[in-house]
């Protein structure tokens, strides 16, 4: 029997999910991929991928996207579910909470964000950005274990590493952005590329700059420390609950389907 393959890809101050799991080192055209851990939740295998490493030595703009995605992919991978800090560009949101976004805004400037670089020359569709059907079963299970999910919110993600200044975030909360993080687009977009679903699970660590009187990487490992028992809870209750096959009624199963001149 074919087997399902869920990924997870863990970002800041959630660098591991399974205890003596199995190790995988998974080699790309576009380099090697972190350490994979491999474990079973109900009856679905999950690959665990930090993308920053397993001891967090890689900066966002540094992380080799490509080839995390391919790697998943190759492993045969295709449904992800990636774990983002994020600050707060939207005053209703507090530090803590857990928001999925339904949009994002690519502000990034240095990073390969396709795939596609040669012919065929390939534009994907997306105008539903984050897979709509994991994006519901996360809502619906965090709903269901009790755990407050915000379930509309554009993110915006900047290249960094440095943070935003406070006329960068004033200009963000003009356009109605409402949250910010360095990683959580790049990844979408690469995985519609190969036909995966993809969902972003955000938790606030602080509010943005500007908002609060100064940003240290210290509060986010703090609140990430805090949340990520309950972001895990998340995540497990979510992948037992998904079907064993993906249904395919989403825009990420075809997304390659007219996305060529011929
Ligand atoms: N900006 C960008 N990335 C982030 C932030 C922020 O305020 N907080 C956590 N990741």
């Amino acid at each position: 029997m074919e087997k399902t393959r869920i990924a997870v890809i863990g970002g800041t101050g959630f660098e591991r999910f399974f205890k003596n799991a199995e190790q995988l080192r998974l080699g790309t055209p576009y380099g090697i991929a972190p350490t994979v851990s491999m474990g079973k939740i109900g009856d679905k295998e999950v690959m665990f991928l930090p993308r920053h490493g397993p001891d967090h030595s890689v900066p966002p703009h540094r992380i080799n996207y490509k080839a995390n995605i391919y790697a998943l992919r190759k492993a045969g991978v295709e449904r992800i579910f990636a774990v983002n800090a994020v600050g707060a560009i939207n005053r209703d949101f507090k530090p803590g909470d857990i928001v999925v976004p339904h949009d994002f805004v690519d502000f990034t400037k240095l990073r390969s964000t396709t795939f596609y670089d040669e012919a065929p020359v390939t534009h994907i569709d997306v105008s539903k950005p984050y897979c709509p059907e994991i994006r519901r079963q996360l809502i619906d299970d965090g709903k269901k274990t009790g755990l407050p999910v915000r379930d509309k919110a554009v993110l915006v993600c900047t290249e960094g590493p440095r943070f935003e200044t406070p006329a960068e975030i004033e200009m963000f909360r003009r356009l109605d952005f409402d949250i910010v993080g360095m990683t959580g687009t790049t990844e979408a977009v690469l995985a519609r590329e190969l036909e995966m679903c993809y969902a972003n699970v955000c938790f606030v660590s602080n509010m943005a700059a500007g908002i609060q009187e100064k940003l240290t990487p210290l509060e986010v490992s703090e609140i990430s420390n805090r949340i990520t028992p309950r972001m895990q809870q998340l995540l497990i209750e979510t992948i037992k609950a998904l079907p064993v096959k993906r249904k395919g009624n989403c825009p990420c199963a075809h997304a390659l389907r007219n996305s060529r001149f011929q």
